[in-house]
């Protein structure tokens, strides 16, 4: 039994082909994590010693990546991808010259498997550390083995091979446990046989599967342990099974969610990203999806309809046929429907955003509304100050934007533009229809538009014969009008 700290080889140096990508296959995501982050993620639950991650394709790209999501992990580079057993090869040699190596177990995993869980990884480790084996396998059963390699045991239930789809006669391939292509290590027992693995295969790679038999030869024992949920192992090689590996993660999540007491009407339509937190008693109505590090608190409701990222709603708001990113909804705010929530929107606690109104870099007070038709930007509005329909915060002039502050109490009336920079006053009024381009000072009422003129009788002598005259006619000829002169 060995008791040193386990260290992680990642294996994510393959091109993925079959993705048909510009990207690299393990940058794909699902739910809001790429590939290779799900499975460092799994990694972390033995808090390994050392984690290594063999890159090859798109090796800049993924080392940008886990530089940023796991600046903690050490890369090797694979240039060649000459197989699993050259790539586990490598990894251990870059860990030996780190002075990295211990006694204790390596862990082996492929970076494309998003679902294996953290708990099957610390399940696979302590059983090798039980069993006392050379290795141990993870293995499961599935109802299509084909493409993988086969579990071949012997009488007392060790594994005595894996023999690779490829390689395999008519009888081995009846067989339906399957190398899932994670594994734990002896590390005295890997070593040599990593030494005297050979290409002598129908792919001409070095297979890491190998090791198992050269281990046999050696008199070792090798294990397995079979995962409960075959899902688990799901290889994503393709975009129909990165679809697969996305549905069968938003189940998981979805359901994590339900049974912390959030509510989802169609969770099959209901996608959350990995990062997202909800409170308990949140409803999440159908085609709503939560992405980024979003948050929402108990007795608010979202959707139907809505995309919210990076987003922070409190508790008991309305979010209905929205789309926000980067902005903070207040406590019982009312948002929607059809409401376009830009980065940098802060919405206060009991306020309204209403149909199609777009906000952009701005904040709206306590119990404030606009409730219609508007576009908002680079403005600051105080609390129970209503904007009349189809206002206008006119903040760029064509070179550069400029800010507004609108004050408490303020009555800004429909259509209104109001021109930046710009400061109306607390408790100020604007005329509907006004142009307003200077600062309004508080209380006062400000009108920026000109004056109405009517001229009676226009329609008789400018459209005669026409259907509006005809109609005017009957009209004045029921009620005339007060007098002949232009109505100033
Ligand atoms: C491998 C196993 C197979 C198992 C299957 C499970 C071998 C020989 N076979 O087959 O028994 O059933 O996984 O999915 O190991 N990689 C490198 N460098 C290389 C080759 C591969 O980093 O030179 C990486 C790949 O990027 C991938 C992983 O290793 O993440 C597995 O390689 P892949 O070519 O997909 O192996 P399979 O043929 O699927
Ligand atoms: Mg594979």
């Amino acid at each position: 039994m060995t008791s040193a700290a386990p260290v992680v080889i990642v294996l994510a140096a393959g091109e993925g082909k079959r993705m048909r990508s510009a990207t690299p296959k393990v940058l794909h995501r699902v739910a809001g994590r790429s590939l290779v982050g799900h499975v460092i993620e799994a990694a972390s639950a033995i808090e390994p010693a050392h984690l290594m991650v063999v890159v090859g394709h798109g090796r800049d790209e993924v080392i940008a990546h886990l530089e940023e999501i796991a600046p903690w992990v050490d890369t090797v580079v694979q240039s060649e991808q000459l197989g699993t057993g050259h790539a586990v090869r490598l990894a251990v040699e870059a860990l030996a010259s780190a002075g990295a190596l211990s006694d204790g177990p390596i862990i082996v995993l492929s970076g494309d498997t998003p679902l294996l869980t953290g708990s099957t990884v610390a399940d696979l480790l302590s059983r090798h550390v039980v069993d006392g084996a050379a290795a141990t396998v993870l293995t499961a059963e599935v109802s299509d083995p084909a493409g993988y390699g086969r579990v071949v045991r012997d009488p007392q239930g060790w594994v005595d091979r894996i023999v690779e789809h490829r390689d395999a006669d008519a009888q081995t391939l009846q067989i339906d446990e399957v190398n899932t292509g994670t594994y734990a290590f002896d590390a005295a027992d890997l070593l040599p046989a990593l030494g005297r693995l050979t290409t002598a295969n129908d792919q001409g790679e070095e297979y890491l599967t190998d090791v198992i038999g050269l281990m046999r030869e050696g008199g070792r024992p090798v294990a397995a342990l079979r995962v409960p949920d075959s899902d688990e192992i799901l290889g994503v090689n393709d975009r129909v099974q990165l679809s697969e590996a996305a549905a069968l993660m938003r189940d998981r999540i979805n359901r994590r969610w339900m049974l912390e007491g959030v509510s989802m009407l169609e969770p099959s339509s209901t996608w959350i990203d990995i990062d997202v937190d909800l409170a308990a008693d949140v409803t999440l109505l159908p085609q709503t999806s939560l992405l980024g590090p979003t948050s929402v608190a108990s007795g608010a409701s979202i959707g139907p309809g809505t995309s919210l990222t990076a987003c922070e709603v409190g508790a008991d708001a309305q979010v209905r046929h929205t789309w926000a990113e980067l902005a903070v909804i207040g406590r019982g705010a009312e948002i929607g429907p059809f409401s376009y929530l830009r980065p940098g929107t802060r919405v206060g606690t009991g306020a309204k955003v209403g149909a199609y109104v777009e906000m952009k870099n701005s904040s709206l007070g306590e119990g404030a509304k606009v409730p219609h038709l508007s576009y908002v930007g680079d403005a600051e509005i105080g609390e129970g100050t209503n904007i009349g329909a189809a206002t206008v915060f006119v903040n760029y002039d064509g070179v550069d934007k400029h800010a507004t502050v609108v004050g408490r109490y303020v009555r800004i009336g429909s259509d209104t533009m109001l021109v930046a920079p710009l400061t109306v006053g607390d408790g100020a009024y604007t005329a509907a229809g006004s142009v307003i381009t200077e600062d309004v000072p508080p209380g006062a009422m400000a009108v920026g538009r000109a004056q109405q003129r009517t001229i009676p009788g226009w329609v008789a002598r400018r459209r005669a014969g026409s259907s509006s005259a005809e109609a005017a006619a009957e009209a004045l000829a029921q009620s005339p009008p007060p007098g002949e002169e232009e109505t100033r």
